[in-house]
């Protein structure tokens, strides 16, 4: 399956959360690549940390941030088990190839529920894409919970018609996810099991919907 995580926020956790679920379905043995589609290329910079410090790869990260991403994506797919796609910070081309490409959108918010998650105009973009390809699933995803956020009942309520809808599986503000970043590791191999357990619930989750 390919799953592209996507808003045009920064900082919402799409790279976090693409190498993490890579990182985690390579520790269930099966094989991933990551298309950096980020022009800044994050996901790249933390795979050359990781080679730097010598640690062992887990799932090959390559930079493909132009808008022929669709193109390639099926090629590259049909040697691996998962394509995670860590989106671009704009809403624009690469978006929309982005959009083209998967099977599964992930958009990491954080919970703010009056921020207004994933802009107008990338919500119109995916309802553009599911008229061509009905088959395409879009979740949201919170990131960056707090320890303390309780999303108040009503809000909760509005969530659930939100759409596309909020997944189940929540992933917590923990230090050990920037320490994870910073260092070219990933939450489990820090040993940092409540994040790692997140992780894996995520993974689970989102491999459900593939089915
Ligand atoms: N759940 C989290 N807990 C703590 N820090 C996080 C979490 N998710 C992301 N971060 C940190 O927030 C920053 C932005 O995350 P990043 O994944 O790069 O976002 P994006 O790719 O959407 O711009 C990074 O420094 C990252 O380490
Ligand atoms: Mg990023």
């Amino acid at each position: 399956m390919i799953v592209a995580l996507l808003n045009q926020k920064g900082g919402v956790g799409k790279t976090t959360l693409a190498l993490h679920l890579a990182g985690e379905w390579a520790r269930r043995g099966q094989r991933v690549t990551v298309i950096d589609a980020d022009p800044q290329g994050s996901a790249l910079d933390w795979s050359q940390q990781r080679a730097r410090e010598s640690l062992p790869r887990l799932f090959g990260v390559i930079g493909l941030a132009r808008d022929t991403l669709h193109r390639e994506a099926p090629e590259l797919a049909r040697n691996v088990h998962h394509i995670v796609i860590d989106g671009p910070p704009r809403v624009a081309g690469l978006m929309r190839s982005a959009l083209l490409a998967a099977d599964i959108i992930l958009i990491p918010v954080q919970p703010s529920p009056f921020d207004g998650w994933g802009s107008a105009e990338m919500l119109a973009l995916l309802s553009e894409a599911r008229v061509y390809r009905s088959h395409l699933v879009a979740r949201f995803v919170l990131n960056r919970c707090g320890a303390r956020t309780v999303i108040a009942r009503e809000t909760a309520l509005t969530l659930a018609d939100h759409d596309p809808p909020l997944l189940a599986s929540k992933v917590g503000q923990r230090v050990a996810f920037a320490d994870a970043a910073q260092s070219g590791r990933l939450v489990w191999e820090a040993h940092a099991t409540i994040a790692a357990r997140e992780i894996t619930a995520l993974a689970s989750e989102v491999g459900r919907l593939a089915r």
